[in-house]
C-alpha cells in the first residue's frame, strides 16, 4: 500500500513545535494501528506530544482518528443513555452506587470500565470480588440489559478504540502518560466509541490523582468537555477532592460493601454527596433535570436496581463477600486533630497490600484493602485506631505500612472541623 506521509516528518514536525494537519494525524493514528509505524517512531511522537503539546483541534482530530481505529458501540436502547468518566483516584467506588441510581431515576448507563493499574483501583476488580460476577459481556448482552435494567458496568469490547490501547501500553513504559492531550483523548476515544448520548467527567485534583493542582485539573477537564463538544457529544465536568481517600474503604470487596451500604440510604457522607452530584449531573444531561436522586437512594430503591445489575452479569448480590486473612491495626500516632491522610499514600498502602496490580497481568486479592476510621478534621487520640489494613499475605503489611509514612499527620493545635471534605466539589466546567 502507498502510504502518504512519512513517519519521520510528522515527528520532526511535532518536534519542532508545529501542529499537525487533520491529515497527518488520521494517518499516522491508522498506520500505528496497521503496525506501519513502528513502536520506536510512536514513542518519539508521544514524547513530541508530551513536550510540545498538542492544541484543541489537533486533540479532538486526534480522539477521531482513535475512534476510527475500531468500532462504535450501536446502542439501542429506548431510554436516553449517559455514562460518567472518573479520571482516577482512591477509595473510588462511586461508579457502584451511581450506575443503578441514575438507572432507577430513568436514564440508562453503559459503563465500559477498566481494571486498576498503579495505587488508583479499578471498578471491575471490585466488582469481581462478587461471588460469580462476570465483567466480560458481547455487545448485545450489554444493549440487553440496558433495555431491561437500565445499567451495564462491563469491561470494553477489543474493537473499542485499539489505537488507544495499543499507544496507552507505549505511554506507560516512555513516560508519556502526563500530558493533557494524550490523557484527554485516551479517554474520550473510549467514551465517544461507547456511544452514550452524553457524558460527565469526574476530574480528580490532589495527591491522589493525575493532576495535583485544581489549575492543571481545570485544564484537563476543559480539554475533555472541549472533544465532547467537537464530537457532538453533551459533556460536563466536575473537579472533585482526591487529597484524601474517598469514604472510608479503600480495596475491592471493603469498597463493594461501601458501595452496598450507600445504596440501602446510609453510607460516608462524601460518597453519598459525590454520588448524588454526578447523578444530577447525567440526570440533567439525560433530560431528567426533574427528578431528585436524593430521595431516590435514601429510600434503597436503587439497591433493587443494583441486585438486578448485579444477577444480570451471574453475580450473587446476597453472597457474603470474602474476608482478610490477616488485619492489622494502625494506631494514631498522638492525640489531636487528624489533619492529613493522604490519598496517595492510602493508595499504594492498599495497592501493596493485594488489592492492585503492578502489571495488567497480576491477579489482585479481592479481600485486600484499607480502611480509614477517621476522616481529616476529627479528633483522634493517641492508640486509638486509626486505619485497618486488610490482606491474605501478612507479610505485605511492612511495605504498606512504609507507604504511609508520611501519609498521616495528627496536630494538637489545628481546630477540629467538619470532616474533611464535606464539599467534595470544587468545581464545574460546561460546554
Ligand atoms: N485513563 C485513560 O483511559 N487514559 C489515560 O491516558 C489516562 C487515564
Amino acid at each position: 500500500m502507498h502510504e502518504p506521509f512519512a513517519a519521520v516528518d510528522i515527528i520532526r514536525d511535532k518536534r519542532d513545535g508545529r501542529a499537525l494537519t487533520p491529515e497527518q494525524i488520521d494517518w499516522v493514528v491508522d498506520a500505528y494501528t496497521r503496525d506501519v509505524v513502528s513502536e520506536e517512531q510512536m514513542a518519539a511522537l508521544a514524547m513530541a506530544v508530551f513536550l510540545r503539546g498538542m492544541d484543541t483541534a489537533e486533540t479532538a482530530r486526534w480522539t477521531g482518528a482513535m475512534i476510527d481505529s475500531g468500532e462504535r458501540l450501536a446502542l439501542h436502547v429506548s431510554r436516553p443513555t449517559v455514562d460518567k468518566h472518573s479520571t482516577g483516584g482512591v477509595g473510588d467506588k462511586i461508579t457502584l452506587p451511581l450506575a443503578p441510581l441514575v438507572a432507577t431515576c430513568g436514564a440508562a448507563v453503559p459503563q465500559l470500565s477498566g481494571r486498576g493499574l498503579g495505587h488508583t483501583g479499578g471498578t471491575l476488580d471490585k466488582l469481581e470480588s462478587i461471588p460469580g460476577w462476570r465483567a466480560q459481556l458481547s455487545a448485545r448482552a450489554i444493549g440487553r440489559q440496558l433495555e431491561e435494567i437500565g445499567a451495564v458496568v462491563c469491561a470494553a469490547t477489543d474493537t473499542l478504540a485499539p489505537a488507544d490501547r495499543k499507544l496507552y501500553a507505549l505511554r506507560d513504559v516512555t513516560s508519556t502518560v502526563e500530558s493533557v492531550p494524550l490523557i484527554a483523548s485516551s479517554i474520550m476515544s473510549k467514551k465517544i466509541a461507547e456511544g452514550a448520548g452524553g457524558l460527565v467527567l469526574d476530574v480528580k485534583v490532589g495527591s491522589g490523582a493525575f493532576m495535583a493542582s485544581l489549575d492543571e485539573a481545570r485544564v484537563l477537564a476543559k480539554t475533555l468537555v472541549d472533544i465532547g463538544t467537537a464530537h457532538g457529544l453533551p459533556t460536563r465536568a466536575l473537579l472533585t477532592d482526591m487529597s484524601t481517600p474517598l469514604g472510608a474503604a479503600v480495596g475491592n470487596a471493603v469498597e463493594v460493601a461501601e458501595a452496598v451500604d450507600v445504596l440501602r440510604g446510609g453510607g460516608p457522607d462524601d460518597v453519598v454527596a459525590l454520588t448524588l452530584a454526578l447523578a444530577r449531573e447525567m440526570l440533567a444531561l439525560a433530560g431528567h433535570g426533574d427528578v431528585d436522586p436524593g430521595p431516590v437512594l435514601a429510600s434503597g430503591e436503587a439497591y433493587e436496581t443494583w441486585c438486578r445489575m448485579i444477577s444480570a452479569q451471574g453475580g450473587d448480590p446476597d453472597a457474603p463477600l470474602p474476608k482478610p486473612r490477616h488485619v492489622h491495626v494502625v494506631e494514631a500516632p498522638a492525640s489531636g486533630v487528624l489533619t492529613t491522610l493522604d490519598a496517595r499514600a492510602v493508595g499504594v498502602a492498599a495497592w501493596r497490600l493485594g488489592a492492585g496490580r503492578a502489571r495488567k497481568e497480576d491477579p489482585v486479592q479481592a479481600a485486600a484493602g484499607v480502611r480509614c476510621l477517621a476522616k481529616p478534621g476529627e479528633r483522634v487520640e493517641a492508640g486509638t485506631p486509626l486505619l485497618e489494613l486488610h490482606t491474605d499475605s501478612p507479610d505485605a503489611v511492612p511495605s504498606a505500612l512504609a507507604a504511609l509514612d508520611g501519609g498521616i499527620e495528627v496536630s494538637d493545635r489545628a481546630p477540629e472541623r467538619e470532616p474533611w471534605p464535606s464539599t467534595t466539589v470544587l468545581d464545574t466546567v460546561r460546554s
